[in-house]
């Protein structure tokens, strides 16, 4: 076992939660964080590279040593930065954790992924793919199903690339919008698919291509206003473990849906070596895929990380080296919740640059920092929609959420906007 320069490629909540875990690895030798935020620089050091300018992160890498790339959102994947490096001479001996580019389309391309969980008989809803020469038959299927219509942009929108929509004839028209590049060329196919009607949980696993790990289960709760009401967000909060993903719902989601996906992968001779996520939804017990992810989530990895034990660095190791089989994962057995706060006007347009106060007041949270930066004169200030999560543990559920309450009571700035109902209690 060596030691390990890392680089931590991304800028939110989830990136500085994997920061926070990998900086107490005892085989960290140095952590980079691109472009990171400003409370990653507490666990190791910011560098202004874009994510997706991969030839800087050639030159970044070949001048500071890195030997182990972690890849936290889905741009740099789905663009093939683990294929940029493993044909490059001097970065093919390299670790970069996540898919290949033809792994990555399980999320660029909500096509490949539902023809690829049909072909392995993974469940998910039933779909067709249209596009403008069969856009007929996509009025077809609408016909067919009942309401809501479900409209899926095929590839990556920044998650505002579904539509659930309650008449025949606006889905309709709707349909003919995204084809005609209402999310530019991500909609120039579009996935239709039967509605699930159910409660959803985010599974994620660990795998190098042969085994895997499954991690915590996790629920985000996606809407911006209480009960689960108004616009999607990337999410407002989340918990961690989930109370109706018992050992029986899981027993199906291993057999079912993890263990196809994995060996699917292999089957069709896809390089996989990184996170999967897979986001479920229970129908009367029966687990369905509505989407796979190629990395973590986002809030989820500030529940998910919090609840591992076991050191991050060592199974990132196995996944890089093939030999995660042989490593430990040991899962915390409490609660972790996080609680987001948002600036005012978030997920429409909301201002920048507001101070932020109070973080030395808090105590017995985990503050993971999202739209936040630091100043020149050294003062953090807001710097995006989500500015931070605040993760708290407990033997319960409800005295994990009264600990991020009672912290984010102490954390200021102007236009401070959370939910309240966090972890409220699932049908
Ligand atoms: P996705 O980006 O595919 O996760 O979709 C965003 C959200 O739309 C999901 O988290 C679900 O809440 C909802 N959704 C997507 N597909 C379906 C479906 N087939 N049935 C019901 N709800 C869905
Ligand atoms: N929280 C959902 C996501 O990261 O996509």
């Amino acid at each position: 076992m060596g030691k390990y320069t890392v680089l931590l490629l991304g800028s939110g909540g989830r990136e500085s939660a994997l920061a926070w875990k990998m900086s107490q690895s005892p085989l960290l030798e140095k952590l980079y964080i691109a472009p990171g935020n400003g409370g990653t620089s507490q666990y190791g050091e910011n560098v202004q590279l874009s994510p997706l300018d991969f030839d800087a992160i050639k030159t970044f890498v070949a001048n500071n040593e890195v030997n182990l790339v972690v890849v936290g959102n889905e741009d740099p994947l789905v663009a093939g930065i683990y294929d940029y490096f493993k044909s490059d001479d001097t970065l093919a001996g390299i670790p970069v954790i996540g898919p290949s580019k033809s792994g990555a389309r399980l999320e660029g391309s909500k096509d490949f992924a539902k023809e690829f969980m049909n072909r392995h008989g993974i469940p998910t809803a039933q779909h067709l793919s249209v596009d403008s020469n069969n856009i007929e038959e996509g009025f077809k299927f609408l016909e067919k199903n009942n309401p809501p219509y479900v409209l899926k942009a095929d590839g990556l929108a920044a998650g505002k690339g579904v539509l659930i929509i309650p008449s025949l004839d606006e889905a309709k028209e709707q349909l003919k919008a995204m084809l005609d590049g209402m999310f530019g060329a991500s909609s120039s196919k579009v996935v239709i698919e039967q509605f699930l009607s159910g409660i959803e949980c985010s599974v994620f696993v660990l795998t190098d291509g042969n085994s895997y790990k499954i991690l915590p289960v996790a629920k985000d709760y996606k809407r911006i206003g209480e009960g689960d009401t108004g616009l999607n967000t990337g999410g407002m909060g989340a918990i961690s473990p989930v109370s109706f993903a018992d050992d029986s719902f899981m027993e199906k989601v291993e057999n079912r849906i993890i263990k196809p996906t994995v060996e699917g992968l292999k089957k069709e001779n896809i390089t996989y070596k990184g996170f999967i996520f897979f986001g479920l939804i229970n129908v009367e017990g029966e687990p369905y895929v509505i989407e796979y992810n190629v990395r973590m989530g986002d809030p989820e990895t500030e529940v998910v990380m919090p609840r591992i034990k076991s050191d991050l660095l060592d199974l990132l190791e196995g996944v890089a080296s093939g030999t995660l089989e042989s490593r430990t994962l040991e899962i915390d057995p409490r609660y972790a919740v996080t609680v987001m706060m948002v600036s005012a006007g978030y997920p429409g347009s909301y201002e920048k640059g507001k101070a932020i106060a109070g973080l030395d007041k808090v105590e017995n949270s985990i503050i993971f920092h999202a739209g936040t930066k630091m100043t020149e004169n050294g003062n953090l200030v807001t710097s995006g929609g989500r500015v931070m999560a605040v993760s708290s543990y407990g033997d319960t559920k409800d005295k994990a959420l009264k600990q991020s309450f009672e912290n984010i009571e102490k954390i200021n700035f102007e236009g401070k906007y959370f939910r309240h109902d966090i972890g409220f209690d699932l049908k």
